[in-house]
């Protein structure tokens, strides 16, 4: 290495230990220097711009992809009655569901689900049926020209399955104060689709709508 020492001393002298006035070295000096730049850079990135992610949202994003890939697992990708049914039994997707319940759907069917512009949920009677699948198929499809809004495209497929899961949780808790019945009931729904395997595709679905009360 090259002595780069001067002979200007700064005038200290511990114990016959002197310390001279020496140029900091070139790495040291590119070292700061580029601390310097790369802060500037990660504050504009994370802080000012917002680009990166902080550790916050990060985690808040692995977390949210985590639970879809656990909807996925748990439920399936398809979705059955059964799917439905076993959503019903993971809190988590009963609470998400009763929190979008309570955003989109209250307005219409009261916040207790006992009904007021749409049917009671809470009561033994449907008109477009009472099975997990069937109610899946109303909530996403809706009933445009009675009134109740299709969901597929606001709410899309996850937070649908999670909002019928709640409701079905709200299956025979028959609110005071309830709307009055309407469609049919539960027993004869039943009856209905035993003989017609219970519809899946949204065609069938207007197909039993049409052929409603006897
Ligand atoms: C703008 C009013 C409105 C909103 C908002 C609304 N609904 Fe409805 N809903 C209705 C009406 C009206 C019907 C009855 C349709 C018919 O008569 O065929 C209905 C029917 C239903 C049915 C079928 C009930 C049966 O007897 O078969 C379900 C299930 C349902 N809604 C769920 C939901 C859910 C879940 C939400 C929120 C994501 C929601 N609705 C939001 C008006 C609404």
């Amino acid at each position: 290495m090259v002595d780069q020492h001067t002979e200007v001393t700064l005038g200290h002298n511990y114990d016959g230990i002197e310390e001279f006035d020496n140029r900091l070295p070139n790495w040291w000096l590119f070292t700061l220097y580029g601390a310097i730049v790369f802060a500037v850079g990660y504050w504009l990135f994370y802080q000012t711009f917002g680009i990166g992610y902080s550790q916050n949202q990060a985690w808040n994003r692995e977390v949210e992809l985590a639970a879809q890939a656990q909807i996925e697992r748990e439920m399936g990708k398809e979705v059955t009655d059964a799917s439905l049914l076993l959503m019903t039994k993971v809190p988590a997707q009963v609470d998400a569901g009763a929190k979008i319940f309570q955003q989109k759907c209250v307005q219409c069917h009261r916040a207790d689900q006992g009904g007021d512009i749409g049917p009671n949920l809470t009561d033994d009677y449907w008109i477009h049926g009472p099975d997990p699948i069937q109610l899946y198929n109303t909530a996403m499809n809706g009933v445009q020209d009675k009134g109740m809004p299709s969901w597929k495209d606001q709410l899309g497929p996850v937070r649908v399955r999670q909002v019928v899961a709640f409701v079905i949780t709200r299956k025979g808790a028959n609110v005071a104060g309830g709307k009055a019945p309407q469609g049919k009931s539960t027993a004869e729904w039943e009856k209905e689709n035993a003989a017609a395997p219970a519809p899946t595709a949204p065609e069938k679905l207007k197909e039993a709508a049409v052929e409603k009360p006897k």
